[in-house]
């Protein structure tokens, strides 16, 4: 257990009284978690304290050379007004997986859960109610030693900050557009594709830019060694369904290993679809669609939940998925996970974790 030290804001904000516009990822709550660690001593001294700026020197390592891993989840209020967080344990997980690709000390996962549950519920009256809406949840750890060479990091902070937050699409569950890019790469074998870093993110914005210039609201990424394979999009996974058959990119260590993909693999599996996570090619894509057989496009994500894909631009090609609707696999994964998630279906998979009674 850690022992984590409280320190209550004297200045609480607002809150927003809107929740129809609450966007995505701009409102921060009154409180944040931080945890240090140095070398020789570990990670120490877990406390919340108000939210606010950090003091960092400019020499700080994750300013230089990107030392850092973060992670997103969410926290929902069900209709008896309890709080619960949605498969925590697995993004803690993959938080450290991330930490050993960047060499970044790993932490305690239940020391983590247990911060996210006392963070949360010290700021439970910033998860807001209306439906689609939740609290976004982004631990994350940054190397801080003011040192301009290269190396791994000798002290650390691990915090946890928190976002009242409502679609992270501003088109909400209608179909978004999506580019496919055909000059830059997002991760090459051996990289760091499958960590939650920075730099995946960072090399993504090029060509983000250039698709919203065409605008299109997001870049589907294809394998960095041939530029033929469907990787992700980078703010999601992507699903497409063929002739009935539900297929995703397999985690070839350049695609992130999602917790929404994993919860939709498993929510189909149960349901009796057929799934399939293999490595396809944009050509076969290409060809379904000129078949007929493109039945449904949807990228999954912990913050853009389940979000179907309306048109697909390749070169020269467009491809209109399901006459731009919603289809209905993504909207059976769309249903049945939020279903869970704010309590409104039973958690027949046991993926629920309850932070407080309403
Ligand atoms: C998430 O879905 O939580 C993510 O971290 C994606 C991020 C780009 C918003």
């Amino acid at each position: 257990m850690l022992d984590i030290r409280i320190e209550r804001t004297q200045t609480p904000k607002e809150k927003p009284t809107d929740e129809s516009k609450l966007g995505f990822g701009h409102i921060f709550t009154d409180h944040m978690f931080i945890m240090n660690y140095d070398t020789g001593e570990g990670w120490h001294d877990a406390r919340i304290v108000p939210y606010g700026d950090l003091t960092l020197s400019p020499a700080a390592m994750c300013l230089h050379y990107g030392q850092e891993i973060f992670e997103g989840l969410k926290a929902y209020r069900t209709a008896d007004g309890s709080i619960q967080l949605f498969r925590p344990d697995e993004n803690y997980k993959r938080m450290n997986v991330s930490c050993d690709r960047m060499v970044i000390p790993q932490l305690n996962e239940e020391d983590c859960i247990q911060a996210t549950k006392v963070l949360v519920e010290m700021e439970k009256d910033w998860v807001p109610h209306s439906e689609g809406t939740s609290l976004y949840i982004r631990p994350f750890i940054i190397a801080t030693d003011p040192y301009v060479g290269v190396r791994p990091a000798d002290h650390y902070l691990f915090m946890i900050i928190l976002s009242p937050s409502g679609a992270y699409y501003s088109t909400g569950l209608n179909p978004v557009k999506i580019y496919v890019e055909k000059q830059y790469v997002r991760a090459v074998r051996g990289g760091t594709g499958f960590a939650k870093t920075a730099a995946n993110y960072a090399i993504s914005l090029k060509g983000q830019a250039e698709a919203h210039e065409q605008d299109y609201e997001q870049v589907l990424w294809l394998d960095g060694v041939e530029q033929k394979y469907v990787e992700e999009v980078g703010s999601m996974n992507i699903f497409f369904v063929i002739d009935g058959e539900v297929i995703t990119p397999k985690l070839t260590g350049s695609v992130l290993p999602g917790i929404t993909r994993k919860s939709a693999l498993e929510i189909c599996k149960k349901k009796g679809y057929k799934v399939s996570e293999r490595r396809i090619s944009i050509e076969e894509i290409a060809k379904a669609y000129d078949e007929g057989k493109l039945d449904e496009v949807f990228g999954t994500g912990t913050a853009a939940v389940i979000s179907p894909v309306g048109h697909l631009k390749w070169g020269d090609k467009i491809m209109t998925i399901n006459n731009n609707e919603i289809g209905p696999i993504s909207q059976m994964l769309y249903d049945t996970m939020t279903g869970i998630q704010w309590g409104k279906l039973p958690d027949e998979f046991g993926w629920v974790c309850k932070v407080c009674e309403g």
